[in-house]
């Protein structure tokens, strides 16, 4: 059957794939009530589109941190994802190289940095989580830097792991042919089976809980690469996040696997915007799936959007493959999009261009009797 959108990628995954791995790609945490709100929340966003304008041509370049990308669709950190295709991350880094966009490569890839380095030139991101030995940290954020790695995205919202329900019952762990590649010098690439989830287990014995604002400093003293706070959701962390030194925000709520309950990023993503003063360039990742959605965060503020999901449930169904033709579908959507909006670049999308459930009623002639 041919796949005509992004969503149709996770059937075939979850055909495809043992039910441990699927689940856990696919669950999120608790009542996954944040999970259906990060798709729900989009579709109570609508369009204001402007008519009769040439669109004939329309531009989606961006610059990211100075790094100049095709389209403002990047790829979000997701863990182990040799579980998914044995091509993994060097076939995501591929899929994102050739598209002309960003790979985030996470700590917990079954691919090393220098690996993902070694399949050719790309704009590379390295997501980090903080173990409680900041040796290894400072080893690692070290490799990435040297593997020509562009900027770290710290993960925030992490301290313990949320409780995904899935991965409990089914005794979730790495399974014993992959090792997470970063750390398997450093005797902690491999996760033991636990009475719950294996993974939960790992980040309770290695994460630092302690983790604070102070640290998002002590991380500059130890790198040049600018740094990206992910996971924050209020205006309250966005200003403390831009005073710590962050180069920019990503609003993100780990792709609802941790605090349920939280508001869909979409709905949070503007009072974050406002916070920042266009000070950083604010991202925002979680349930994005159609062009129309990335349409809808950036008339909301966002420089550019990351997908998790769809990467390791197309990798699951087609590998490189599948990961391009999910950059190719919502840059193709993404950019019909801005021609029916009457968009033909970036800059052209505005807050007018979409109305939400929070905007102030418009003023309303009385009715004539
Ligand atoms: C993630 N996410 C994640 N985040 C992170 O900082 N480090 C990581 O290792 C992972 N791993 C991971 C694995 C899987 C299977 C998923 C689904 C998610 C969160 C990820 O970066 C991102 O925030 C969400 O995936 C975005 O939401 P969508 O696009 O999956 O809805």
């Amino acid at each position: 059957m041919e796949v005509t959108n992004v969503t149709e990628y996770q059937a075939i995954a979850k055909e495809k794939l043992p039910k441990m791995v699927y689940d856990y790609y696919a669950s999120g945490a608790e009542d996954q009530w944040t999970l259906e709100e990060n798709r729900n929340a989009f579709s109570r966003i609508l369009f204001r589109p402007r008519i009769l304008i040439d669109v004939s041509k329309i531009d989606m370049t961006t610059t990211i941190l100075g790094f100049k990308l095709s389209m403002p669709i990047m790829i979000a950190p997701t863990a182990m994802q040799k579980m998914a295709h044995p091509d993994g991350e060097y076939a995501t880094a591929r899929a994102a190289s050739a598209a002309g966009t960003i790979m985030t490569l996470s700590s917990w890839a079954t691919s090393s940095v220098e690996e993902v380095a070694s399949t050719g030139p790309g704009i590379r991101f390295f997501q980090l989580y903080v173990y409680k030995d900041r040796n290894v940290v400072a080893q690692l954020v070290r490799r990435a830097e040297r593997a020509g790695f562009k900027a770290i995205a710290l993960t925030v919202d992490t301290p313990r792991l949320g409780r995904r329900e899935a991965d409990i019952k089914n005794r979730f762990t790495l399974p014993p042919f992959l090792t997470l590649k970063n750390f398997e010098g450093l005797d902690l690439g491999k996760m033991d089976e636990a009475n719950d989830s294996g993974l939960a287990s790992y980040v309770a014995g290695q994460i630092d809980r302690t983790l604070s604002w102070k640290d998002v400093k002590w991380l500059q003293t130890i790198t040049t690469m600018p740094i990206l706070v992910k996971g924050v959701i209020t205006a309250e962390d966005t200003r403390l996040a831009i005073q710590a030194g962050a180069a920019g925000i990503i609003v993100s709520n780990h792709g609802a696997r941790q605090l349920d309950y939280v508001p869909a990023t979409i709905s949070a993503l503007e009072e974050v915007v406002k916070a920042a003063q266009g000070r950083v360039p604010v991202f925002l990742d979680g349930g994005v799936r159609r062009g129309t959605d990335v349409f809808k965060a950036l008339a909301l503020g966002a420089s550019g959007i990351f997908i998790g999901r769809p990467v390791v449930f197309s990798l699951a169904a087609e590998g490189e493959a599948g990961v391009r033709n999910v950059l190719k579908m919502l840059r193709d959507e993404f950019e019909l999009t801005m021609a029916l909006s009457g968009c033909t670049s970036l800059r052209e999308i505005t807050r007018d261009h979409i109305v939400t459930e929070w905007d102030a009623p418009k003023a309303r002639p009385a009715p004539r009797l």
